[in-house]
Formats: structure tokens, sequence, C-alpha cells
């Protein structure tokens, strides 16, 4: 059976930063920001918005009234969780009016996660032909003002229906895995902010990503010259050009200049954008989709997963007839048309109005989010979530 990506959908909150403003603030030579780490922007979550909201905003512009029928798992994959028990998954349900007659569950491995709830959606698929997983990647990824990772930070989700005979990426059966216990990178429960080895994580990304692609090689007796595009999770863009230059020279020069150009297109939106975490590997592949005017029907993507702590996965998609019509290309320009810049100054008024933690109730002014789902406060230690347009 044929099993894939039939939907793509992605959101992000309404505030951005400029990287060269930022970088100018902290006294950094804006091109560090901008080429040695790859941001020309980093969207910024208001109060108002959390896993949930950005979650379920990206699933509400894909999902239409067949697909609320059909989708009876729900995966989301979130570092960015707002309970220990309850998952964010029940509250995207409701919010999107799915079939009651539904599966709902968070998962969690740091950025991997989104990968394993596909994964997961495909073997539901091929034991439930006819029903439809919707797969979440939704975070905000928070390491603190004026460190090191603060021009790594961001915000989004990307929203995916996982179907048989899919529309835009059909996924092949040959994905690569490799775990192993390490601390690049965590946040234990008792902080907003996360702890970061940067360069141990950055080394443990690549070498992840060389373990499962020898693997991968082994397995399937593929080469680069099989693939139209390596997409890769990305923290921040130069991160995954590192990774894919590694291998880069295991492919004549024509499929070298190929790859090189496909990957500045996969990581158009991600500059824009930020780390999104668990959704970031598949903002690069909706930017690739979405920007470029050369990949072909049949041709072969490959996908690069990795998540800290740490799992890797390298899996690959066959692209489909006409995909380039199922795309939602104006709503994503006029989404980032529509974001609102943000002086420095504002971005960390912004990023230290955080939520009581101490479980006080608080009534949050929505005035200054437009999008259609956000977070209108607390009352008895429950979030009050509002969808604007039901
Ligand atoms: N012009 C152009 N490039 C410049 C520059 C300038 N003026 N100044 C510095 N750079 C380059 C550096 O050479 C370096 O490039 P390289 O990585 O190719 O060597 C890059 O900018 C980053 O500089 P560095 O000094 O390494 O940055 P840092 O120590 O301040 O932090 C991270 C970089 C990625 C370690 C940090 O942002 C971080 O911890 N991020 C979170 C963790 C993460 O995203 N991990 C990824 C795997 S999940």
């Amino acid at each position: 059976m044929n099993i894939g990506i039939d939907k793509i959908g992605f959101f992000a909150p309404p505030y951005y930063v400029d990287m060269t403003k930022l970088a100018e603030a902290r006294g950094v030579d804006p091109d560090k920001f901008t080429i040695g780490i790859g941001q020309d922007e980093m969207a910024l979550a208001p109060v108002t918005q959390d896993a949930v909201t950005l979650a379920a905003n990206a699933a509400l512009q894909i999902i239409d009234e067949e697909d609320k029928e059909k989708i009876d798992l729900v995966l989301f994959g979130t570092e960015s969780g707002i309970d220990h028990s309850k998952s964010a998954a029940v509250y995207v349900h409701n919010l999107l009016g799915l079939n009651p007659y539904a599966r709902s569950v968070e998962l969690k491995q740091a950025c991997y996660s989104a990968t394993a709830g596909i994964q997961m959606a495909k073997g539901h698929i091929a034991l439930n032909p006819d029903s439809k997983v919707l797969v979440i990647g939704a975070d905000i990824a928070r390491y603190g003002l004026g460190t090191p990772g603060e021009a790594t930070q961001g915000a989004g989700a990307v929203a995916m229906v996982i179907s048989k005979d899919p529309k835009l990426l059909l996924l092949e059966n040959d994905s690569t895995y490799f775990t192993n216990d390490i601390m690049d990178f965590w946040r234990p429960l008792y902080s907003e902010n996360a702890y970061v080895d940067g360069k141990f994580s950055n080394e443990q990304y690549i070498l992840f990503f060389n373990k499962v692609w020898e693997k991968y090689k082994e397995r399937t007796g593929r080469t680069l010259a099989d693939f139209a595009a390596l997409c890769f999770h990305t923290p921040y863009t130069k991160m995954g050009w590192k990774a894919l230059r590694t291998i880069l020279e295991e492919g004549t020069e024509e499929v070298q200049e190929k790859l090189k150009a496909n990957y500045q297109t996969s990581i158009r939106y991600n500059r824009r954008v930020g780390n999104i975490y668990t959704g970031s590997l598949y903002l690069s592949l909706l930017s690739l989709l979405e920007e470029n005017d050369t990949i072909q029907a049949g041709e072969k993507i490959g996908l690069y997963s990795y998540g800290s702590g740490a799992v890797g996965e390298f899996f690959t998609g066959i692209l489909q007839p006409d995909y380039k019509k199922y795309l939602h290309i104006n709503r994503h320009e006029e989404l980032f048309r529509s974001r609102e810049e943000v002086s420095v100054e504002k971005y960390e008024e912004i990023f230290q109005n955080t939520l009581p933690s101490d479980g006080a109730s608080i009534e949050l002014e929505s005035d200054n989010d437009p999008s259609p789902i956000y977070l209108s406060g607390i009352q008895d230690h429950k979030r009050i979530y509002v969808n604007r347009i039901r």
C-alpha cells in the first residue's frame, strides 16, 4: 500500500525579530547570526501562544470536513508540553472538532518525536487503510536572553495528514535509525529554558547523520545520485549544511551542485522562523516543496531527523504527481507577510512575559494576537483556549 504525507500545513506566531538587529543589540557582528548561524528572522510567540495553539493553528489550515471524520489518530510531537499527564493532542483534537472516535497521544524525544509520529502513523494506516492520521510537531525554542543559543530560538508548528495514496510524498519503508544516551540538550521539568552543550550537540548531530546514512547505503545500495534533495532537521540553517557537506564528495560535481542548490531552497522558511524543534525538519521539507521549481514528481527526497538525547533517523519519500497543486503557497506567503517585526526591547519584554508558575489564575490580553486559536487564560489550573472561527 502507498502511504505518506497527503497534506502539510504550517503556522508561526504573529511576531518576529530581525537577527541583524538582535546581533547589534548583543554587540555581535551580524554576519555571525546571518552567515555563521544562518538565520535572518526569529519567530516570537506571545504568551497567548503555546504548543497547543501553534499546533491547532497549523492543522486548522489543512483539514477539511472529510479529514475531520477520517482522522482517528492524533500524534503530537513536542518538547514544549504544557502538562505532565494530559496530552496536548487531546486539546488539539477538541479545538479542531475531530471525530470523537479517535486516539490522541503526545510523543516526546526532543526534536525527533514528530518523525516517530509519522512512522507510527504509517503502521496505523497499514492496518486501517481508510483512516487518516494527524501528525503535528509544535514547539517554542527558548534558550534565554543573551545566551549562545539565543540566536537559534524560534516558534511554530507543522501539521501533516498521513494517509494511503498521498498527494504529496509517498514514504518508503527503508529508514535507518540510531539511539544513544547522551546529554547534548535537555530541559529539566523545573526549567522554562533548555540546557545545551552546543558544540557537543553539533558534533553528535553530524555523527548520528553519518551513522544512519552509512547504514542506509549499506542496506539499500543507494547513493547520493538517487536523490533530488536532502532535507535536514534545522535547529539553525548552518547545521544541516554542516552535515550535508560531510557526504557531498560521494557525488559527482553535478549531483553536488543540485543537492547544494536544493538545500538552500529547503532552508528558506527556516531562515525566517528559527528553530521549531519537532517541526523543523518538516518546515524544511515544506520550504523545499513550495519554493523549488526544478524537482519533478517521481524524484526521491531524503530526510534526516535528529532529537537530542539522542535519536537520529534517515528516511525517504517519492514526490507524487502534481504535488504543487496540493500545497498552500499563497497562504504561507501571506503568513510571512502579515507578521509584525518587534524591536529587541519589545522581544525581551515578550520573552519574559511568561505564565504564572505558582498555579495562579490569569486572564490574558488577546488584542495583540490575531491568531485564529489562542490561549485566553488559566483558571483553576486549567488552560482556557479560544477558537475564534468556530
Ligand atoms: N561572520 C561569519 N561567521 C561567523 C562570524 C562572523 N563575523 N563570527 C562567527 N561566525 C561563525 C563561526 O565561525 C561558527 O561557524 P562554524 O560553526 O561553521 O564554525 C558560527 O558562526 C557560530 O559561531 P560560534 O562561535 O560557534 O557560536 P556560539 O558558540 O556562540 O554558538 C551554537 C553556536 C550553535 C553552539 C549555539 O547557538 C547553540 O548552543 N545553539 C543551540 C544548540 C543547537 O542548536 N544544536 C544543534 C544540534 S541539535
